[in-house]
């Protein structure tokens, strides 16, 4: 540890004492004046000397590690405008700078070496996914701002050496209270893919707005992905805007962005709420309701846009007591849906949901408590740990594996559940106890709706999560000792978007919280500094700037 720390400090002199060096040399050329590389790689070692970057630089890639080379022209292309020649590992010419990618015959899945030489840069790794982040690395060796090749980039001789410290690496994005359309879902992964994290978390159901095409129940998205207003304002608003909105993806464009995530090495995990969370497939198919001819409650205060007769979709936020009958009727809906959702996520993991499940309904439905006694339950949590478990043996049946909010401990777990610990840090520890894999999304440290600073400018939810304390956060609970550690897969930011209603607000909320928790879940522990990190924010706001995104400045 203490030698972590030891080069970590070196790290950073090595960093300030190539800027000195820098400014005394004076070229045309677009020198790259400081190395900031978010998340901070393993170990770097910076030597004398550039490699010129220029026009006449090659890429060299052999037929298995030709994706990364198309990736690195993908990225070139959308942050500087050019793209570089592609040649195969035969043709290459001693006279021309070469960027080389080469896949090891072993050596860990995700680690890599960047070596810098002054004609040469070798990206190498024993798998194509190393060589992608490899890429993304010297990507952030390139200029900060939109500059032109023609007088060409030089980039520091420097080796590294870099693997991550966790191996789920999360973004959540809650597309149910607002709709995000395709192409900023691509850009999200794409910031996503910048900083190294591997899992997408797509929350694609919810009471304000089912998102997804389903082709054997159309009215779920007929129906369902849209509302007849919004509440205008903060919870519980102070009118309703009465614009009719929403929208869905279809199975095509669901398939278009599971490939671009893909490409860029990011898994997503589509989300499925229920047995909650569910009124918007309930207004689509009022049968999915214990009550189905039961008009949605609907506060007289809500604001309101339209009819409040009939199964509604919610305009408004929060937890609300109608949700799926734990019936027949909604378990072959449910099955059918996920076939569907299967077909379309090749994720080894579907997130269930089993958050916020009120048992008004269940309590007062005659059929719910005849199934209680029948199955033998103990109450209400008991059956809706019947609903998951049986959703668990479907799902396992395919080959799948569920992941649940952290109250599918509730009742009891399913013998195979994924626990996502919100709440805290509590259901992770009980969860990792019990043996079962655990991803950690505490609110207290990363929930990216919560607001960046007390000075807030914009609506938020509520909460206060500085930079800091994203920065600072551990993963691993420490009531967890060595042996029940391994259980907590990583970690994941959630970002719901109650009152971000476009993309440009969801940015602000990210950035730069995503790069802090990028850091927290790639780079080795000890070797972390607040300090340097927060003194490095000026590259990063200049790197957003390149990426086209929008992003909190600081107070
Ligand atoms: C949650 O924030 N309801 C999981």
């Amino acid at each position: 540890m203490l030698l972590i720390k030891l080069l970590n400090t070196q790290l950073f002199a090595m960093k300030k004492l190539f800027f000195v060096f820098l400014s005394f040399i004076s070229v045309t050329t677009f020198c790259q004046t400081k190395v900031v590389i978010v998340p901070q790689p393993v170990s770097m070692e910076m030597h004398t000397g550039n490699f010129n970057f220029s026009t006449s630089t090659i890429i060299i890639a052999s037929k298995s590690d030709m994706h990364e080379a198309t990736m690195l022209n993908v990225y070139l292309k959308k942050l500087y405008g050019f793209t570089l020649p592609v040649k195969g590992t035969a043709s290459a010419t001693s006279k021309e700078t070469s960027i080389v990618f080469y896949l090891l015959t072993s050596g860990k899945k995700d680690e890599y070496n960047l070596d810098v030489k002054s004609n040469k840069i070798m990206i190498s790794s024993a798998s194509n996914e190393g060589l992608f982040y490899g890429m993304q690395t010297l990507l952030q060796l390139l200029p900060e701002t939109k500059e032109s090749l023609s007088n060409g980039f030089l980039i520091p001789e420097l080796s590294i050496k870099d693997y991550p410290r966790f191996a789920y690496r999360g973004m959540h994005l809650d597309v149910g209270r607002h709709f995000f359309d395709v192409d900023f879902v691509k850009k999200y992964i794409d910031y996503m893919a910048y900083l190294k994290y591997n899992t997408f978390h797509w929350h694609l159901t919810e009471d304000q707005g089912w998102r997804i095409q389903i082709k054997r129940y159309p009215r779920l998205t007929s129906v369902g992905a849209y509302r007849n207003g919004t509440i205008i304002g903060h919870y519980p608003g102070t009118g309703n805007d009465s614009i009719h909105y929403g929208g869905f993806y279809t199975q095509d464009q669901i398939k278009e962005i599971v490939k671009y995530a893909k490409d860029r090495f990011i898994t997503i995990i589509p989300e499925i709420e229920m047995p909650g969370h569910a009124s918007a497939a309930i207004a689509a198919y009022p049968q999915l309701s214990c009550f189905p001819n039961q008009s949605t409650e609907i506060k007289n205060t809500t604001p309101w846009a339209g009819s409040r007769v009939g199964k509604q979709v919610q305009q408004t936020w929060g937890v609300f007591p109608d949700v799926f009958c734990p019936s027949e009727y909604t378990f072959k809906f449910i099955e059918n849906v996920l076939d569907e959702v299967m077909q379309l996520f090749p994720s080894k993991y579907i997130h269930i949901g089993g958050d916020e499940c009120p048992k008004t309904y269940w309590k007062k439905s005659a059929f719910c408590q005849k199934l209680i006694k029948e199955k033998n339950l103990k109450d209400e949590n008991g059956l809706q740990s019947y609903f998951i478990q049986r959703i668990e043996k479907y799902v396992n049946n395919k080959g799948r594996r569920i992941i649940g909010w952290d109250e599918i401990l509730e009742g009891g777990l399913a013998p195979n559940a994924t626990v996502m610990s919100w709440r805290g840090e509590q259901g992770g520890i009980d969860a990792a106890e019990q043996h079962h894999n655990v991803i950690m999304t505490p609110g207290k440290y990363v929930y990216f709706d919560h607001a960046q600073t007390k000075n807030s400018d914009s609506v938020t939810i509520g909460g206060y999560l500085p930079l800091d304390t994203v920065y600072n956060y551990h993963p691993v609970p420490k009531e967890l000792n060595d042996s029940l550690a391994h259980y907590v897969l990583g970690a994941q930011a959630n970002v719901w978007t109650e009152y971000m209603s476009n993309p440009q607000k969801v940015e602000y909320m990210i950035f730069p919280r995503m790069s802090a928790l990028s850091e927290v879940l790639w780079s080795p522990k000890d070797s972390r500094n607040l300090d340097e990190f927060k003194h490095e924010l000026p590259d990063m706001y200049k790197r957003y700037q390149l990426w086209g995104a929008n992003y909190y400045k600081g107070d």
